[in-house]
């Protein structure tokens, strides 16, 4: 009841006159500030630059506190995605997505039918993406860390071994989870026990592993003793995973996709995930539209965003995949004659059918957890990071004698095309399964730059809604005058093509709005799915100040000083 009341506070403040000055309502820090899924997490990070450290110096010790705090999501047996920008402009972004093993085929979740087996890529040891965080975090040190990794990791070690608070959230989560935990793990695993609100769960054989990387580096991960006693676990599980697959995985600098909203600039992930082409995409589509007259969460408003998200999600379907294997019309996709053509069959009156929506004829020359969290530092720097296994607790594979779950991000691929994934999203030959190829992904690690200057740091999970979820939170704070912390807190609504649905967070619009919807066509689905995101941001104030964005839907935090 809480939750909706706030809900609709939110939504009413859309209505509120634009002009107006906007207070902010989240955490006000002077010059730093983590914003993470668990204040453990927000708190490391923090005391990082509090210590001198940067964003990267704190990215690296929250990304893996969240490890810790938060192994529902944060990982190391998983990947990510992380946008950065430095303070004086320079931009760039690191995948450390997991990769397909080596011995991965392209019908291997499929029956002799070719038909996709269920279950076979998500709760089972094929569903195994080779883990890229531990790369990843090394990756960010080396270029652009300042702190020594052992005085990063410490805390981080410390927290494993003292144990983390079970949070009600948290409960009801292992309560949810639990019986597929067991199943695959025996009554005997960390994880498996029961535990209530407020008791402590230790991870001491994590913290060993963490003190080997800690003094070892990446290669205890990928080629040392971690490395083997890894492979040994998923060949007796019948997983296919080896030590060259691993001594074989490298975290990729890329360069990021930027665009331009009016008179702001978005900095986001470029592929292999589809977050940043996608935002480009809708935003370019929705730009001629004057969505701060018709307010905010309006019929019309939500038309109009719905229509643009219609459309670049069956382009994501189409065109989009691991760039290293497919090549991806990158600029025809972005181009805004193309958009302005896409949006030509949109009608005020009428829903259009994703039925009659394909990918767009753009030529070019053939040749449900994740977390997020988002950081600005005392120099000016900034970090947007998302990391998954995927499913939430990943493919529940938990390695004991190592302290860590395993993703189970295969199912990302398309595994037959059209068929769809855990996310209901349907792909094509561009994400089909090949050895060594990186799944398409939606995370959308966001930075935001007004004027020139940093303006926002925003990301999500939530699978395919993150997308939608980062584009709302921007269009709250930039159209409709929301501060940071409201824009997380509104209402969100989804729509990725297919299923041709308009997904809302339920009990939290208003009724009238969604009988013009319907009225005009558009179905919708306002039960399925209670949660659409949960954001992490953090906004630039303009006096210089941080505001945090903290996602009341989970135990996120802000932090900063
Ligand atoms: O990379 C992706 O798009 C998915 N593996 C993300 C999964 C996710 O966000 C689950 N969280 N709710």
């Amino acid at each position: 009841m809480k939750k909706l009341i706030l809900l609709l506070i939110v939504a009413c403040c859309g209505c509120k006159a634009q002009t107006s000055t906007v207070q902010p309502t989240g955490l006000i820090a002077n010059k730093a500030m983590v914003v993470s899924a668990r204040a453990e997490a927000s708190k490391i990070g923090s005391d990082i630059m509090k210590k001198g450290g940067n964003a990267f110096d704190a990215m690296v010790a929250t990304e893996l506190a969240l490890a810790v705090a938060y192994p529902y999501a944060g990982n190391i047996g998983g990947g990510g995605f992380m946008v950065y920008r430095k303070a004086n402009g320079e931009t760039g972004t690191l995948d450390y997505r997991e990769k397909a093993p080596l011995a991965a085929t392209k019908d291997m979740f499929l029956d002799s039918n070719g038909n996709v087996i269920p279950g076979k890529s998500t709760k089972t040891p094929l569903a195994i993406g080779i883990p890229g965080t531990i790369a990843g975090v090394f990756a960010v040190h080396k270029k652009l860390g300042s702190l020594p990794m052992s005085e990063i990791l410490k805390p981080v070690i410390e927290l494993a071994e003292r144990g983390v608070i079970v949070t009600h959230k948290q409960e009801e989560r292992l309560n949810d989870y639990r019986a597929e935990l067991i199943k695959i793990n025996g009554v005997n695993s960390v994880l498996s026990k029961v535990y209530k609100e407020k008791d402590t769960i230790k991870y001491p054989t994590l913290a060993n592993t963490l003190r080997r990387i800690a003094k070892n580096g990446k290669d205890e991960f990928y080629k040392g003793e971690t490395a083997s006693k890894l492979v040994a676990y998923l060949q007796s599980k019948g997983g296919i995973i080896t030590m060259e697959d691993l001594a074989k995985y490298e975290a990729k600098w890329r360069n990021p996709i930027t665009f331009k909203y009016k008179d702001l600039k978005i900095i986001s992930m470029a592929p292999p995930s589809s977050g940043g082409i996608c935002l480009a995409q809708i935003m370019k589509m929705i730009a001629p539209y004057d969505l701060k007259k018709m307010g905010h969460n309006s019929a019309e408003g939500i038309q109009i965003i719905v229509e643009a998200e219609r459309r670049a999600y069956a382009d994501r379907s189409y065109f989009l995949g691991d760039p290293d294997f497919v090549k991806i019309p990158l600029k025809a996709l972005m181009d805004d004659n193309y958009l302005k053509g896409r949006m030509s069959t949109f009608n005020i009156d009428k829903a259009t059918l994703s039925s009659d929506v394909k990918e767009g004829a753009v030529t070019y020359n053939e040749s449900m957890e994740t977390t997020h969290y988002s950081i600005v530092d005392q120099f000016g720097n900034s970090v947007s990071a998302t990391t998954t296994l995927n499913a939430g607790f990943g493919s529940k594979y938990y390695c004991d004698e190592l302290g860590f779950m395993l993703n189970n991000e295969m199912d990302d691929f398309s595994a037959k095309p059209g068929s769809p994934n855990m996310f209901g999203l349907v792909g094509n030959e561009a994400n089909s399964i090949a050895p060594g190829k990186r799944m398409l992904s939606s995370m959308t690690p966001t930075i935001v730059e007004k004027n020139g200057k940093l303006f926002m740091t925003v990301g999500s999970p939530g699978g395919s809604t993150i997308i939608t979820s980062v584009l709302q939170t921007i269009l709250n704070v930039y159209e409709y005058d929301l501060s940071m912390q409201e824009a997380v807190n509104a209402a969100r609504f989804h729509h990725q093509w297919l299923p041709d649905l308009i997904t809302f967070e339920p009990n939290a619009f208003d009724v009238k709005t969604l009988e013009t919807l319907k009225v005009k066509g558009y179905l919708i689905n306002e039960k399925n799915t209670p949660v659409i995101g949960k954001v992490d941001a953090v906004l630039v104030l303009p006096n210089g100040k941080l505001e945090g964005g903290a996602d009341f839907r989970g135990d996120d935090t802000a932090i900063g000083f």
